[in-house]
């Protein structure tokens, strides 16, 4: 039976059985130490020429970096290891001497590195960053689940868009066409009309232009929806679970989080309730601080960076202008140049992490909607009838995965966020 690295400590004084690759090595002449690393984590191996039979301390000097192998050994704690163990190794049995490994331990560029992504995920910072995905989406999940909800799976191909025809990614569906989905809100709504409170999890596609550190062609969603939920709850419920999360991997992810670098004090502050501005007193702070800024316009990524360095933690703002924002969005009834919507903005430059709204629910304004939009009303069909056949208030939010990611472990674009991104440039691997 095989040993992990990530269980090591419950080994200590025990002789045990690892599958490893090897990271790295050097040697003293009458000592090799052997960097090796099994997914689980990372631990260095001792060899000592007098302890060992020829042919293993022979096997262990031709090793190149990532060769396979099964180590035998015992395990012992030393404070002076990074990860406060070492294996003192008794054998060592070679599965494979990998070929030269093309990412040394030197610096490479980043399209060298995303160039080999398959490879370049082995690295200790790497798995750090889809270690703490992991967690992150684990930790909705399990958010989500102890309040209720219900996971549906929306659609991947779809017949229509649902956040604006600009970025669809087409394809033939037989003789028909077909897109891509860009969220699967439309599918969730008609799930909270028959779960109550529904969330889908599940990559989503946008054909943008956008070649930012925030922007992924491909990229993976929590959209939840809730039937009796109006914007102010919906608020409440998006910074409740994000409190949450960032709470478990501050608890979950503390030696994945060293590994980044990550300075963890303004993760501890991320507790709801988070601070609200309307888009009116965003345009406002925007203009007081020397940016001029136009009521009406969309927030770039500098006007979102500013708005968010006022404060300390995630900020929502609310109340956009009813025309930059999606079809299905409700008026303010007060307002109706205004919607109930909100954007929740990372702090730290991260951007917007969260888009929501309270959506239409009455069935004559979501025809004028169609009309205004230029949506075919007949791709909508099945969406109006959620309004013809027992309406009622409803919210969501969609929360982007891979930006949340990038923020929580504080790295400088997402493309390190997902095992292989898929951006404006890029297919392979
Ligand atoms: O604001 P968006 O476009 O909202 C929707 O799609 C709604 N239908 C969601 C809903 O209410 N159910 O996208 C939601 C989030 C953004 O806040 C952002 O985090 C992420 O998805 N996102 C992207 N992430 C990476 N690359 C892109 N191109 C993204 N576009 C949106
Ligand atoms: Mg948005």
């Amino acid at each position: 039976m095989l040993t992990t690295i990530g269980n090591i400590s419950d080994h200590v004084g025990e002789s045990v059985r690892l599958g490893a690759w090897l990271y790295n090595k050097r040697s003293s002449g009458k000592i090799q130490f052997l960097q090796l690393r099994d997914g689980t984590g990372f631990i260095q191996g001792v060899l000592v020429k007098s302890k060992v039979s020829p042919d293993i301390w022979e096997a262990a000097s031709d090793l190149t970096q990532e060769s396979s192998l099964y180590a035998e050994g015992t395990v012992r704690a030393d404070e002076r290891a990074p990860s406060g163990y070492e294996l003192d190794i008794t054998s060592l049995e070679v599965i494979q001497k990998a070929e030269e490994y093309p990412i040394s331990l030197k610096e490479h560029g980043v399209e060298f590195l995303m160039d080999h992504r398959h490879l370049w995920i082995r690295s200790p910072r790497q798995r750090a960053v889809l270690r703490i995905r992991a967690e992150i989406t684990r930790a909705i999940q399990d958010w989500l689940d102890k309040e209720n909800f219900t996971l549906v799976d929306p659609p991947v191909l779809t017949p229509s868009s649902c956040e604006g025809t600009t970025n669809l990614f087409h394809t033939k569906y037989f003789d028909e066409d077909a897109y891509l989905t860009q969220s699967g809100q439309l599918y969730m709504e008609a799930a909270a009309m028959a779960l109550g409170r529904v969330y889908s999890f599940g990559p989503t596609f946008r054909a943008e232009k956008s070649k930012t550190r925030r922007h992924l062609i491909e990229f993976w969603m929590i959209e939840p929806e809730m039937a009796f939920v109006d914007h102010e709850e919906n608020l409440r419920i998006q910074e409740n679970m994000l409190s949450h999360v960032v709470q478990h991997v501050l608890k979950e992810c503390g030696p994945e989080l060293k590994t980044l670098g990550r300075d963890t004090a303004p993760l501890e502050n991320v507790k709801a309730p988070f601070p609200r501005i309307t888009y009116d007193e965003a345009v406002e702070l925007l203009n007081r601080e020397g940016m001029e800024f136009q009521w009406g316009e969309d927030f770039g990524a500098p006007h979102e960076t500013k708005i968010a360095e006022t404060f300390d933690r995630p900020v929502f703002i609310t109340h956009y202008p009813t025309d930059i924002k999606a079809f299905y969005m409700k008026p303010d009834p007060s307002r109706p140049e205004v919607v109930l919507c909100a954007d929740l903005i990372a702090p730290e430059g991260y951007g917007e992490i969260i888009g929501g709204s309270q959506r239409i629910d009455d069935p004559a304004l979501l025809e004028e909607r169609f009309i205004q939009h230029r949506l075919d009303r007949k791709d909508y069909e099945w969406y109006m009838d959620l309004r013809k056949y027992g309406t009622v208030p409803h919210s969501g939010f969609g929360l982007g995965l891979e930006r949340t990611v990038a923020w929580i472990a504080g790295l400088d674009h997402v493309r390190e966020t997902i095992p292989f991104p898929r951006m404006l440039n890029r297919l392979y691997p």
